[in-house]
């Protein structure tokens, strides 16, 4: 039988049952495997594109078997929208996304990438990204969904399911990697229960409730082995115990080791190197033929599962299509987020002003994000500077001081205006995926040129509005008390200036959070060394870290202002006591205080007071993002399965989840928390 036949029948029976369980599936996996020569199958386990002059403009393919039907998969980056070809849309960066703290916009983010993917012929997209950041200075930090295993596994889940309505999803980079100048060699010693909290437990979501079709490894070593041929991480911890059913492809190029294929890899990227000689090898006994006909069966039940050789539902109109520009710019407004407005300085009625400054060289530059494999080319790029022309027509005039240095005439022009916008922040110059970019930052600051832009326009204005793009955390004591007001947009992607204009002029309210801790300076974070080969990564960083060690950030994980005022009161739960297994909700009365509509993210977390082992001080478990008419109340329901409150208790190799009572703080930041209740957990020395 060939696929096409199978694919069809597999279609009818997916409706009445579960992917994993279906020995029908299996059996037509199994019979399609048999008919393959080893040739064949081996074929399948590695990609045949080179890297050269590939980048961004071809697919790449990893062969099927075209006698049997069975496809290739053809694959594209990225994590900010596809990376194949010209005019696709150009979505905000992932840390973006990720202070949008909307796990549905996600996967609506994500169903726009997987579709305009599918419409172009691919059907698998290396996203997301979801590696823990552990550092700012980390150069992809904008490609992930920040510091906070929670978060990043609501918003990589979220992503999962969107892009899997349409091709496969690939999480990456499997695993502990968030070092871009070593990220070659540089192998992280990590503690297990380290491992499995902080550095795993987002991608076990991504498998087990995202149903992530494959994973892609990273380039770097977990307690010395390469992840591309980790025994433990690969085989043991993902295939085994997780049970995922999908397959594993390299990272590209330096990716695959001599003990891959045997350890869990199941394609080498983006060309067969290391996989060269795996065919004399199982012809010569040195590799199990099982060890193929397991990755081969792997990728056969992907491509059925979702159809692989069925016709695209969807042709190429999709592709930066209004809808998906419209997904694109409610991102880049959702995810800003509002750090100062002294005295009510944003947003700017157009009535009531009648000349602003728009000042920086960044303030009519398309700055998408970095030059590395997650790069975009969309068709055009909306810069702040044409949204807020395009918003105010000729109703206010505009002086643009396309500079970075003012001299004493731009003084005089901006203190002649009734507001100055200063658009700054970084860019592709300073930070980036390594070997494609400047990679990591060495300091978290603006540096001289930029921070005397800030000030010098900032003294020259009583209402100085700071529009702040970059990637991750930007550290700003010396210019943040100057300020009126600072809207922290990221790389807002290609809609980013009519985003800002949204909500420069309130018809947006920004109702973005924080996704990482604003240090005061690198003292505050645990060390980034990023040149060494060997480094440790222990339990504690961002906000735990802080936490643990009582520092007061410049701006808390999970803060973010609003143009309206929000009330949470009157914490209760639908169960005081809960046990392994069962979920708790917990339900806050959230009323809008002020006149204008808005959106407020009721967070929820966690402390253990008596713990036994080391926790950390509070923990993201649950949050919920509402929207409120200005008087409106509404109650607000957070659920948290009780086994999320468990740790991983390294003497059994299990989770534990400890007999005791749980202290549960609820707000709106991590360090703005005015609600706590307690939840008496029946322990569970395994789950
Ligand atoms: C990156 C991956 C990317 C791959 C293909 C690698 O250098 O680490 O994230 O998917 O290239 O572009």
């Amino acid at each position: 039988m060939t696929l096409r036949k199978l694919s069809l029948v597999w279609i009818v029976l997916a409706a009445a049952c579960s992917s994993n369980d279906s020995p029908d599936l299996e059996s037509q996996v199994a019979e399609l495997v048999s008919q393959m020569t080893l040739e064949e199958k081996v074929a399948q386990m590695a990609g045949t594109t080179p890297l050269q002059g590939a980048y961004g403009s071809e697919l790449w393919n990893v062969p099927g078997v075209e006698r049997l039907g069975v496809p290739p998969f053809k694959m594209s980056d990225g994590p900010r929208g596809v990376g194949v070809g010209d005019g696709r849309t150009a979505f905000p960066v992932a840390m973006a996304r990720a202070a949008s703290w909307d796990p549905d916009l996600e996967r609506r983010v994500g169903e726009a990438m997987g579709r305009e993917l599918r419409a172009i012929g691919g059907n698998v997209l290396l996203a997301p990204a979801i590696n823990n950041l552990r550092h700012p200075s980390w150069g992809r930090s904008q490609e992930t969904y920040g510091e906070d295993v929670h978060l990043l596994s609501r918003m990589g889940v979220a992503a999962v399911q969107g892009i899997q309505r349409y091709v496969l999803a690939n999480p990456k980079h499997y695993a502990v990697n968030s070092i871009e100048n070593t990220r070659f060699e540089v192998n992280v010693t990590v503690d297990e229960r380290t491992l499995r909290e902080i550095y795993l437990a987002h991608f076990r979501a991504a498998v087990d409730e995202g149903g992530a079709a494959s994973i892609m490894s990273a380039y770097n070593s977990v307690n010395g082995q390469f992840c591309g041929e980790n025994v433990t991480l690969l085989r043991r911890i993902l295939k085994e115990e997780w049970g995922f059913d999908g397959f594993v492809l390299s990272d590209f190029v330096f990716g695959t080791h001599d003990d891959s294929a045997v350890n869990g890899l199941d394609i080498e990227m983006p060309l067969a190197n290391k996989f060269k000689g795996l065919l004399d090898q199982v012809r010569s006994g040195a590799v199990p033929e099982e060890v193929v006909d397991e990755a081969v069966r792997r990728m056969v039940r992907k491509k059925l599962q979702y159809g692989l050789d069925q016709p695209s539902p969807v042709d190429e109109s999709v592709v930066e299509s209004d809808e998906h520009l419209s997904v694109a710019r409610e991102a880049a407004a959702e995810g800003a987020v509002l750090l100062k407005n002294t005295g009510g300085a944003l947003p700017l009625d157009p009535s009531e002003v009648a000349r602003i400054a728009v000042v920086g060289l960044l303030a009519d530059e398309a700055n998408i994000g970095d030059t590395g494999s997650s790069s975009v080319r969309p068709s055009f790029v909306v810069t702040p500077l044409q949204g807020i022309r395009e918003a105010l027509g000729d109703s206010v005039a505009i002086d643009h001081i396309d500079k970075n240095v003012l001299d004493p005439q731009d003084l005089a022009t901006i203190e002649a205006a009734d507001a100055v916008i200063i658009v700054t922040g970084l860019t592709a110059e300073d930070e980036s995926e390594g070997l494609l970019g400047p990679g990591d930052r060495v300091d978290l600051g603006l540096g001289p040129q930029r921070t005397q832009l800030i000030l010098d326009a900032a003294g020259a204005s009583e209402r100085a509005v700071v529009v702040l793009e970059g990637g991750g955390a930007i550290t700003m004591g010396d210019w943040l008390p100057e300020i009126e007001a600072l809207l922290m947009v990221w790389y807002p992607g290609q809609m980013g200036g009519h985003a800002i204009a949204d909500l420069l002029f309130g018809d947006v309210n920004p109702s973005g959070k924080l996704p990482l801790t604003i240090p005061t300076d690198l003292d505050q974070l645990p060390p980034f060394d990023n040149t060494s080969l060997e480094v440790t990564y222990d339990y504690f960083h961002g906000y735990r870290y802080l936490d643990r060690n009582g520092d007061t950030p410049e701006l808390e994980f999970g803060f973010g202002l609003s143009y309206t005022t929000f009330s949470i009161d009157n914490l209760r739960m639908d169960r005081a006591e809960a046990g392994p297994g069962d979920t708790v909700t917990f339900t806050v009365d959230v009323t809008n205080t002020g006149v204008v509509a808005g959106a407020e993210v009721v967070q929820l977390y966690v402390t253990y007071p008596d713990s036994a082992v080391e926790r950390a001080e509070r923990e993201l478990k649950g949050f919920t993002k509402v929207e409120l008419e200005p008087g409106e109340t509404r109650a607000v329901d957070i659920s948290v399965p009780v086994n999320s409150l468990a740790y991983y208790d390294v003497s059994q190799s299990a989770w534990a989840l400890e007999d005791l009572e749980h202290a549960v703080q609820v707000g709106v930041s991590s360090r703005d928390l005015p609600l706590s209740t307690t939840l008496r957990v029946t322990g569970s020395p395994a789950l």
